[in-house]
């Protein structure tokens, strides 16, 4: 017994120590936890219970029988994030450079199968030279495995990749499913083909960097959601944005009782739209006075900033809030805007988290680039994802809401629950110069008498009565009232069940 005991002991520590002391160094030196240093700074203390630590893969070509390292370049299990249930998997880079061998990838089956049976979360801490290329074909099954599994979680269990190394090849395609990716500045990449078979087959010369790092993910590809400065600052934030997040499909978010009154009057609202409608303001500034403790998790907040993304709480509650941003090109709708919202209202739906919506949209982005890029199958996601939605929906105008993008935008048209608009909002099917331009296509080059018919058309079209006098908004409310306003729809809405007609699945325009 007792030998069985020392034995136990000796092959824990042995598969404690991953690839050993040296390739930790090496790992440190380049900035990076290990594997189960990350796990430790992620899950709540003690919480960790690990699995399949005695795993070791089966290959012997290549002389890979006189390597066996305990593990297998994975550490897989489960454990708590502020109490409540996740499972893990985080590649350890000290052990083959984390690559995915068969057994490696049945690792990751094993967790994400017993996420799926119980409902909980599942966070992949990728950092991984891809397949075992000792492997070959094992290696690739196994990836497939993976992926299988990622689009059948999919809507039912949230699934978060961060990554914290090399991510390349049909690697990226796992995370790629998930829900959120995040990544570390500076130590982590991505992408389906290296530097080097660039130089090779295009003759472009880009650094691993450039090609596939955290500030082009967030901010050219759209790839990831969010980069954070380095590991520990990293889980730190991935602990907060769990807590927005509902274990699965059938439950709720945590609530997180809050001492931000949910009747919070906040005057200065009043005062945010500018007296010129062509000048912009901040509506992140809105978002945050509205919310509790002006708590707001931002997503891809460098990546088409014409539309903001995130989570905060109402009440203690989780909501998603998409928002137009005047600030930057207007709030006008493109093609990543409009990709970008879809995907985020599409999660919400998918874990039933309501949504806030605030429109400020002058309307589609006009352009060749747009209209050769596919500005309308693009656009029509966004139609689509809120169309299809039944969550709760709560809108407020706080000014444009113009054409096609009026409809878009979470309208009452497309089931919005509960559409407010603020005094200074203007629902119209075009901003006044341009309609009036077509109207009274005579007047062009008269410029007086454009701006006064501008200004007549103004007066009877750009405000909030006459789609308040057709019941296409609830209410006209003071923005100041805003979030009392949202707190109280909320909670009517609470228990709102609302069923699309059965299909096998929708096909919305990809
Ligand atoms: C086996 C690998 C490996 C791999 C790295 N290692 N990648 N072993 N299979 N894919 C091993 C190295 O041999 C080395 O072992 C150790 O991990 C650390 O690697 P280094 O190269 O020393 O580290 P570094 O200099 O930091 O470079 C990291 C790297 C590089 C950029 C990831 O290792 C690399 O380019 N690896 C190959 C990447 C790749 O081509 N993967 C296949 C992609 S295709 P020792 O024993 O020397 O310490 C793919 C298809 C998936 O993944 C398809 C799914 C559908």
């Amino acid at each position: 017994m007792h030998d069985i005991i020392d034995e136990l002991t000796k092959r824990r520590q042995k598969a404690l120590m991953g690839g050993g002391e040296e390739k930790i160094k090496s790992q440190h030196d380049k900035g990076k936890l290990t594997a189960r240093e990350r796990i430790d700074a992620l899950l709540d203390p003690n919480s960790f219970e690990e699995w399949d630590m005695f795993v070791e893969h089966r290959s012997s070509d290549f002389d890979m029988d006189k390597k066996r390292i305990p593990g297998d370049g994975v550490v897989t299990g489960y454990g708590t994030v502020n109490g409540r249930l996740v499972f893990i998997y985080s590649q350890d880079f000290t052990v083959f450079g984390g690559s995915l061998s068969a057994t490696h990838a049945s690792k990751i089956c094993k967790i994400m199968d017993k996420a799926m049976d119980v409902g909980a979360p599942l966070i992949g801490l990728n950092d991984s030279g891809g397949a075992r290329i000792q492997e070959g074909v094992d290696s690739l099954a196994g990836y497939a495995e993976v992926f299988q599994r990622n689009v059948m979680a999919s809507g039912v269990i949230p699934q978060i990749s961060m990554i914290m190394g090399p991510c390349a090849g049909g690697a990226v395609y796992s995370p790629a499913i998930t829900d959120f990716i995040f990544m570390v500045e500076n130590t982590s990449y991505m992408f389906v083909t290296g530097p080097d078979v660039l130089k090779t087959v295009t003759q472009e010369e880009v650094t691993h960097e450039e090609l596939g790092g955290a500030s082009t993910h967030t901010s050219k590809s759209g790839v990831a959601d969010k980069a954070f400065a380095n590991d520990l600052e990293s889980l730190l934030y991935l602990r907060k944005f769990i807590d927005f997040l509902p274990p699965n499909n059938t439950e709720r978010a945590p609530y997180f009782p809050t001492d931000d009154p949910w009747d919070r009057i906040e005057k200065s609202l009043d005062s945010i739209i500018p007296s010129n409608p062509n000048k912009p303001y901040n509506m992140k500034e809105v978002v945050s006075k509205v919310v509790d403790e002006e708590d707001f998790f931002e997503l891809q907040p460098n990546y088409a900033g014409n539309i903001i993304t995130g989570f905060a709480r109402i009440d203690g509650h989780s909501i998603g809030i998409v928002a137009n941003q005047p600030l930057v090109l207007a709030g006008c709708l493109d093609i990543n805007s409009s990709i970008k919202a879809a995907r985020f209202v599409r999660f919400c739906d998918c874990f039933n988290i309501p949504i806030i919506t605030f429109v400020d949209v002058p309307g589609f982005m006009p352009g060749t680039s747009q209209e050769y890029g596919g500005i309308i199958k693009h656009g029509a996601k966004l139609l689509f994802a809120y169309a299809e939605c039944t969550s709760p929906k709560v809108t407020i105008i706080t000014r444009k809401a113009y054409g096609g993008a009026y409809d878009v935008m979470s309208s009452k048209h497309l089931r919005g629950d509960v559409n407010f608009a603020w005094p200074t909002a203007e629902i119209a099917v075009m901003g006044p110069k341009g309609a009036v331009e077509i109207i009274f296509r005579e007047d062009i080059g008269d410029e007086e008498k454009i701006s006064k018919r501008s200004e007549e058309y103004r007066r009877q079209f750009a405000n909030p009565f006459i789609a308040g006098n057709r019941g296409f908004i609830d209410d006209v409310i003071m923005p100041r009232n805003t979030r009392l306003r949202i707190a109280k729809s909320l909670k009517m809405l609470r228990d709102k069940h609302v069923e699309n007609p059965w299909k096998k699945h929708g096909n919305i325009p990809l």
